[in-house]
């Protein structure tokens, strides 16, 4: 149900595999039983017995603690590597689907991979026969993500259809933008706005799957072109360890939140971001935390509750 025929043994691989109809009606309704469990008890419990193994090959501080932290609200054990790429047999020399192969042999009842390659995950599934769950694969997806921030949508503005999308930053290399852009385009009457100078621009794959969805598409080059007809801004930082393009600063490329901008916002708009935010590149400055409209530390909060629904759907 949460696979398409591409995916067997239900691997969490890529945004696309979902569909409109499943998020409604199983994976929101299942996050927000999760949200009044935590509420209510502070655990959930129902995959006691269970255990999961997150193999970390990139660095990682939210998304490598909220599956740890799911997992054990819903009582499961967990074994973890946080940095597999220095610290796990990679470095003599295995491959990772060797790697992958040990830990279905050591009964896990899934994988929850972080790689540095895009179409790691891809590559871990094929030789797996627990669910390999992609938490980010280079500059490729990041379906997890994606479905905490079309939560986080849903939950604060009660819809999707309609919005007016604005993508703001590093989106030729960030792959949070990538996932997300796939999932929102399921729902109706979407406007993206890809705000980026032109080397950071959401790349081809994406903008012609949308182009073939006749979804609506404007590359825009700053911020301020945009923001007074944005329900969701949705601002990233510069990926430097994937690219060597020279970025500027963000208020020089146009990326940047400030007073003005954030003033021309309509009132029940809301601003998003994956974090880590980028105090140097400077995309989403301190000063602007506490406005009511900056919703990124619900996003993580919602990833609690997003990371355990998914848990649940597919190991109970
Ligand atoms: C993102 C990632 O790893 O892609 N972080 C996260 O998981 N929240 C975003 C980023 O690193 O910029």
């Amino acid at each position: 149900m949460m696979t398409t025929s591409k995916t067997q043994h239900n691997h969490i691989l890529e945004s696309q595999q979902f569909t409109r109809t499943w998020l409604e009606k199983v994976f929101f309704p299942q996050a927000n039983l999760m949200r009044k469990a935590i509420a209510t008890k502070g655990y959930e419990g129902s995959l006691v017995g269970k255990s999961g193994c997150l193999l970390f090959y990139e660095p990682s501080t939210r998304t490598r603690v909220s599956f740890e932290q799911a997992a054990a609200k819903l009582g499961m054990s967990f074994s973890s590597t946080e940095n597999a790429r220095d610290f796990s047999s990679a470095v003599k020399g295995e491959s990772l689907i060797d790697t992958i192969r040990v830990m279905n042999a050591l009964r896990f009842d899934t994988i929850i991979l972080r790689h540095f390659t895009e179409g790691a995950a891809q590559e871990a599934a094929s030789v797996s026969t627990i669910p390999v769950i992609n938490a980010g694969d280079g500059k490729g997806q990041h379906p997890t993500q994606a479905l905490l921030d079309i939560y986080t949508i849903y939950h604060k503005l009660g819809t999707v259809d309609g919005l007016t999308i604005s993508f703001v930053g590093d989106l030729a290399n960030g792959r949070t933008v990538r996932s997300l852009a796939f999932l929102l385009s399921m729902f109706k009457n979407i406007t993206f706005n890809f705000v980026a100078p032109e080397a950071f621009q959401m790349r081809d794959d994406i903008l012609s799957y949308l182009l073939e969805k006749k979804v609506s598409v404007r590359l825009v080059s700053r911020l301020a072109d945009v923001s007074k007809e944005s329900d969701v801004v949705y601002l990233t930082r510069i990926q430097k360890e994937r690219t060597d393009k020279r970025f500027l600063k963000a208020d020089e490329a146009h990326v940047k939140l400030t007073a003005q901008i954030l003033e021309s916002l309509p009132k029940n708009s809301i601003l998003l971001h994956p974090l880590p935010r980028d105090e140097a590149f400077g995309e989403l400055p301190e000063e602007y935390t506490n406005d009511s409209r900056v919703a990124i530390f619900e996003q993580v909060e919602n990833g609690l509750y997003t990371r355990m629904a998914l848990l649940k759907l597919l190991l109970a």
